[in-house]
């Protein structure tokens, strides 16, 4: 595979065009969006590291046969298999599991993975219905408020009718993904940011920091950028004007010894 610096061909295209004149819709000519670009990334040092190419950039064009493609918000099951083998937990709690990308990496792998969804009618932020203390890893994968609904459920977090009902139902989520570890065991969220009909840009990450840290856990490895191949948004053509986000945000979190 040979490697090219980027040249923004839509850029040179909207540039040479006067800023008075209207802009037709029309897809740049140098704009052939399923051409693919490649970027030279930073060399990664070398490291005992079991899983070496997990660094902080996270690219894997191919999700896997994990879960189903066809479900909405499905995150393909590589970075989750990685993170497995980087921390090589003997469980796994996947209360939002959706397709079960995560239940089917684990399977896999032959880990033990406790599966549930709101479809099935376990709440995730109900802390009454799950196990307490005795999981070494947990995953999610919320939905970015109310991006996409996923449920027609009132306690769907998808169904928030607001941004600080969404970081109640939020708080609770990480709550009982917490009491469900095991002293010392990570909880990986995986999460991007979102912009809002009503409330604009709104920083879920940031969110999702100040919960976690709020609620007593420690951020305890790099944020991993997760590079977001596939997105349905990347085959549309808007009249807006934007910065796109490409990525979504994966953080992890330890919980403290009692
Ligand atoms: C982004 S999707 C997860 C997709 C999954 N990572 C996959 O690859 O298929 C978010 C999931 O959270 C679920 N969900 C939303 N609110 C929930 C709640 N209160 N309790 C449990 N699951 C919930 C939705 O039903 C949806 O399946």
């Amino acid at each position: 595979m040979t490697q090219r610096s980027i040249i923004n061909p839509f850029f040179a295209a909207r540039t040479s065009r006067k800023a008075t004149s209207p802009a037709p819709l029309r897809m740049p000519a140098l704009l052939k969006p399923e051409q693919p670009i490649y970027v030279k990334l930073p060399r990664a040092p070398i490291n005992a590291s079991p899983v070496p190419h997990l660094t902080s950039l996270y690219s894997s064009p191919v999700a896997g046969n994990y879960g189903s493609r066809a479900y909405p918000g499905n995150c393909g099951g590589n970075l989750i298999k990685d993170l497995i083998r980087f921390y090589d937990p003997k469980s796994v709690f996947d209360p939002m599991t959706g397709s079960g990308t995560c239940r089917d990496v684990c399977r896999e792998i032959g880990v033990y993975c406790w599966s549930s969804d709101l479809h099935e009618g376990a709440d995730a932020c109900d802390a009454s219905a799950f196990p307490r203390d005795c999981f070494e890893f947990a995953w999610i994968h919320p939905p970015y408020w109310r991006q996409k609904l996923y449920t027609m459920d009132s306690r769907c977090l998808s169904r928030t009718p607001t941004l600080e009902a969404f970081l109640d139902r939020y708080r609770l989520l990480i709550a009982n993904c917490a009491g469900a570890l095991k002293p010392g065991g990570r909880l990986a969220i995986l999460m991007g940011d979102y912009v809002d009909r009503d409330a604009g840009f709104v920083s879920l990450t940031h969110h999702t920091k100040v919960l976690a840290f709020e609620l007593g856990l420690r951020q305890c490895a790099t944020d991993i950028i997760r590079f977001s191949h596939g997105a349905s948004s990347g085959r549309k053509v808007y009249r807006s004007s934007f910065i796109p986000g490409l990525h979504d945000v994966c953080m992890i979190f330890e919980k403290g010894a009692k």
